[in-house]
């Protein structure tokens, strides 16, 4: 079988695996309990998982198998006698999000052929990015955010300050903020969800120019299998607090822990995305129950054809 033909026929069962999850999830929106609607999202996520033909690995998962019960990293997933996949998920993405009925929250699983996903440590990752069509090497994580921002500015041929750049609200991104405003871009502060961040530069329609800042490792791999799919730029070094998160990295295989990773360092293959919405945001609605009728909204994307799909699914409740 191609790879086209393989993923092709991997896309609806990726959906449905996400959609479960999101559904789970939503149950618990705005109910103030982050850890049970991430607990929801994950079973909901691993049930589906196990039902489907295929032999999957998690690659990134909710965390090492002491500290994680289900969906860790290792831990085989599927009915077996399928294709070999490496999985990455995030069952939800934006716990607190969620637990406050806040935008943005989702559902985000991305699929790869063995060895080629990134085993991200949970540590930190510093990341910059930006959509497609520009040139090459164009950003760089030495250089200061103003940098970045002129040369994003002069590549599209509009003035530094028509540039708007995501950035998590987090103290520790003050002087990134700073910097960005000191050449008059504007600065799209968002409160969590750091892959739907990434995501947005690719699409035009959100107005997000470039993503900036740190966040969360596993979340930067999972972005990098969506830029995959559409095209863009991301660059990304991980960020180490203590010994104990270098020790994590070098038992992932990762020996220069102070590489600059691109896209293509992170998701090496040719691969799946997909997220569903739990809440409304500017990447997906989220699920809703009208007139009976539950609906979701997946996005898909698979990096063999280029092929981004909208898929809203429609049940009775
Ligand atoms: P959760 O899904 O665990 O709530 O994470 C959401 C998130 O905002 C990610 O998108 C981001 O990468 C990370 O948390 C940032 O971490 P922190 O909240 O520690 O700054």
């Amino acid at each position: 079988m191609t790879s086209q033909v393989l993923y092709r026929s991997l896309v609806m069962d990726a959906v449905s695996v996400s959609e479960s999850a999101a559904i789970a999830a939503w149950a618990l929106v705005g109910r103030g309990d982050e850890q049970a609607a991430d607990q929801a999202a994950v079973d909901a996520m691993r049930t589906a998982l196990n039902e489907l033909d295929i032999e999957g690995v998690i690659v990134i998962g909710e965390g090492e198998r002491d500290e994680a019960p289900m969906l860790y990293i290792g831990e085989r997933v599927g009915r077996g006698g399928g294709p070999k996949i490496d999985i990455a998920l995030d069952p939800l993405e934006g716990t607190s999000l969620t637990a406050k009925a806040m935008t943005n929250a989702l559902a985000v699983m991305a699929w790869a052929p063995t060895g080629t996903l990134l085993n991200a440590p949970d540590t930190y990752m510093d990341k910059i990015a930006c959509g497609p069509g520009y040139p090459a090497g164009m950003l760089d994580l030495d250089r200061s955010p103003a940098d970045n921002t002129r040369a994003l500015a002069a590549a599209k041929g509009v003035d530094p300050t028509d540039i708007t750049v995501c950035v998590l609200d987090r103290p520790r991104h003050a002087e990134i903020i700073a910097s960005l405003r000191s050449v008059g871009a504007r600065v799209h502060l968002i409160t969590d969800g750091d892959i739907a961040g990434v995501i947005n530069t690719a699409d035009a329609d959100t107005g997000i120019d470039m993503y900036l800042g740190q966040g969360g490792a596993p979340e930067g791999v999972l972005a990098c299998a969506a830029l995959k799919c559409v095209g863009g730029q991301f660059q990304g070094r991980l960020v180490f607090r203590n010994a104990d998160e270098r020790a994590r990295a070098r038992g992932h295989g990762i020996t220069d822990l102070d590489k600059k990773y691109d896209l293509h360092e992170m998701v090496r293959a040719d691969a799946i995305f997909v997220a569903t919405g739990v809440t409304d945001g500017a990447l997906l609605d989220g699920v809703k129950v009208v007139n009976g009728f539950l609906h979701t909204h997946t996005l898909v994307m698979n990096s063999v054809s280029g092929v981004v799909r909208h898929v809203r699914m429609k049940r009775r409740v």
